[in-house]
């Protein structure tokens, strides 16, 4: 297999074979959960990976569960040669890209439904997707069975409900959160980055300069409402036209903060720049 391939495995059956003979070889097994439209975030992920274990599996796979019937499903970008040639040359060694038919057959029937960190925030605006994560996720490490599954911080409410989940249903594995990966002017990396038009994405990296400026004011004793509200108020008038939140929460737990406690927080924020939503977080002190 050249420097730009890699094996790329469709069914349960085949990915258990191939890390079943890893296993056997004593290798441990990193899994990097995506789906696809690869950026150097996602590649941030392969490497972390390969740093704490000898194989690195990505999934690649577009969750129908995490999608409601109004959201972007059909649209959301799709690139997989230009995945597999990426995942290849960060020195990654399996891709599992199962079809909707093999994850979801016919008379599936059981979904998660995760609660505590899957409480507001993201599910006040998209009730559905947690229950969606957790359940593909779930299903990702049990076909899989690796060591670790590595997360981007970017997601940062997803990292904390997979982190639940998994110790709520004591999967043998550990979550390894990693640092969002920023374009030059502080925007995060995210494969809905696509969307925006070429003036959108200048307004974009407002949603990074008002979740940083939030957590300044915080951090300097600020009242913790006000400055969300001022948040808020920052990113419609720097043309976002819809706010869906700007809060602090727990940076662990993900339960509202109202006033300085001592204990590590983050700020989050989700608003609508034109058609594409885009979501952020920092922590407070960083
Ligand atoms: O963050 C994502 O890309 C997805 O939510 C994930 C974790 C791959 C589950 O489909």
């Amino acid at each position: 297999m050249g420097a730009d391939q890699v094996q790329v495995v469709r069914t349960t059956k085949e990915l258990r074979a191939v890390v079943k003979d890893w296993r056997r070889a004593g290798d441990s097994v990193a899994l990097v959960p995506t789906m696809g439209a690869l950026h150097a975030g996602h590649l941030s992920l392969a490497e972390e990976g390969l740093r704490r274990c000898d194989r690195v599996v990505m999934s690649i796979f577009v969750n129908p569960a995490q999608f409601a019937a109004n959201e972007d499903l059909d649209s959301y970008p799709r690139t997989f040669e230009d995945d597999m040639r990426k995942f290849a040359q960060a020195g990654g060694h399996l891709i599992w890209a199962p079809t909707a038919g093999e994850m979801y057959p016919e008379g599936f029937a059981t979904r998660i439904q995760p609660q505590g960190a899957a409480t507001g925030l993201e599910t006040d605006f998209r009730p559905h997707f947690f229950s969606g994560v957790a359940t593909v996720c779930c299903k990702l490490f049990t076909q899989t069975l690796p060591d670790f599954a590595m997360f981007g911080e970017k997601d940062y409410q997803q990292l904390c409900v997979v982190r639940q989940m998994v110790r709520d249903l004591d999967l043998p594995l550990e979550i390894v959160g990693c640092p969002t990966i920023r374009e030059p002017d502080g925007l995060a990396m995210s494969s809905r980055n696509a969307y925006l038009s070429d003036s959108e994405r200048k307004t974009a990296v407002a949603i990074y300069n008002v979740v940083s400026e939030v957590a300044r004011k915080v951090e300097g004793g600020a009242e913790i409402t006000a400055a969300c509200r001022a948040g808020a108020a920052d990113l419609a008038a720097a043309g976002f036209r819809e706010v869906d939140y700007v809060a602090v929460r727990d940076a662990e737990t993900l339960e509202e903060v109202r006033a300085a406690s001592g204990r590590p927080a983050r700020v989050l924020a989700a608003a609508w720049l034109g058609k594409t939503r885009l979501i952020d977080n920092v922590a407070v002190g960083s």
